[in-house]
C-alpha cells in the first residue's frame, strides 16, 4: 500500500487575530505551511502530498511551490470545518487511491514536524489494524471546571495524552469514519466513534500547533535551533 499525506489548510485561524490565515504567516522567511510540506515532500516514506485549500484561498498562488518537487498537489475543496476539509480531500483523491492505502493527515498549523516524527509514526503504525497518531503524555494537572470557572474535580492525568498530527489511517476506514461522524476535531475521534482503537505513538512537544501569537515565536525558536 502507498502512503499519502493530506494537509488541511482551509482554516481562517480566527484565534490568531490577524488578517492573514495562519498557514501563510511568515515563519523564518517562508509561509508557515511550507515547513511541514517540505518535510512531507522530502521523505521517501510518503508517495504524494495533497493540500486542502479553501475555494476562497487567495494566498497559495502567490508562492512558488515547485521547489518542493512533483509530489505536491493543491486541492481547492476545503469545507466549513476541519473534518469537512479532510473529507473533501479524501473524496477528491478517491480515483488515485486504493482502499488499503494509508493517509497521513497533518495540520497545516503544525510547522515544526520533523522527519523523525514521520518515521516513528510510520514504523510503529505499519503493523496496526486500525492506524494511529502522534501524541504526548499530559504533563500538567488537569481540572474539570463549571462555567463559572470553579473546579468540579481534578482529572487523573496518568492515562491522558494530547493528540497531535500526523494521524495515519487506511483510506477507506478513515473516509467511512468521517462520513459517519462529522463533528470531530481530529481523525482519531471519528475512528473511535466507529468503535475502534487507534494506537498512540509518542512524539514530543516541538510538534506544536500554532494557535495563538505566542506559538509563532515558539515555532520560530524550535526551527531555528533545529537548523543549527
Ligand atoms: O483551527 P485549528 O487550529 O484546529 O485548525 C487545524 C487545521 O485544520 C489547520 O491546518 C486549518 O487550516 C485546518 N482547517 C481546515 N478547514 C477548516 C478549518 C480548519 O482545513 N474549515
Amino acid at each position: 500500500p502507498k502512503r499519502f499525506a493530506l494537509v488541511p489548510a482551509a482554516g481562517i485561524g480566527s484565534r490568531m487575530g490577524g488578517e492573514r490565515p495562519k498557514q501563510y504567516l511568515t515563519l523564518l522567511g517562508r509561509p508557515l505551511i511550507q515547513h511541514s510540506l517540505s518535510v512531507l515532500c522530502a521523505t521517501p516514506l510518503i508517495d504524494k502530498v495533497f493540500v486542502v485549500l479553501s475555494v476562497a484561498d487567495r494566498e497559495w498562488g502567490r508562492y512558488d511551490w515547485s521547489t518542493l518537487g512533483p509530489k505536491l498537489t493543491p486541492l481547492f475543496c476545503g469545507g466549513a470545518s476541519r473534518a469537512d476539509s479532510v473529507l473533501g480531500g479524501l473524496r477528491a483523491i478517491s480515483n488515485q487511491t486504493e482502499q488499503s492505502d494509508w493517509v497521513l493527515v497533518h495540520d497545516a498549523a503544525r510547522p515544526c514536524l520533523a522527519p523523525w516524527h514521520v518515521e516513528k509514526l510510520v514504523r510503529e503504525v505499519a503493523n496496526e489494524e486500525v492506524g494511529g497518531l502522534l501524541a504526548v503524555p499530559v504533563a500538567d494537572t488537569l481540572k474539570l471546571a463549571d462555567v463559572q470557572q470553579h473546579v468540579i474535580r481534578t482529572v487523573p492525568r496518568d492515562s491522558l495524552w494530547q493528540a497531535q498530527t500526523p494521524q495515519m489511517f487506511r483510506y477507506v476506514m478513515l473516509r467511512r469514519a468521517l462520513e459517519a461522524a462529522r463533528e470531530v476535531t481530529d481523525e482519531a475521534s471519528a475512528i473511535e466513534a466507529a468503535g475502534l482503537h487507534p494506537r498512540l505513538v509518542q512524539g514530543d512537544a516541538t510538534n506544536l500547533k500554532v494557535t495563538y501569537p505566542l506559538d509563532l515565536h515558539l515555532a520560530e525558536w524550535i526551527l531555528r535551533n533545529r537548523e543549527e
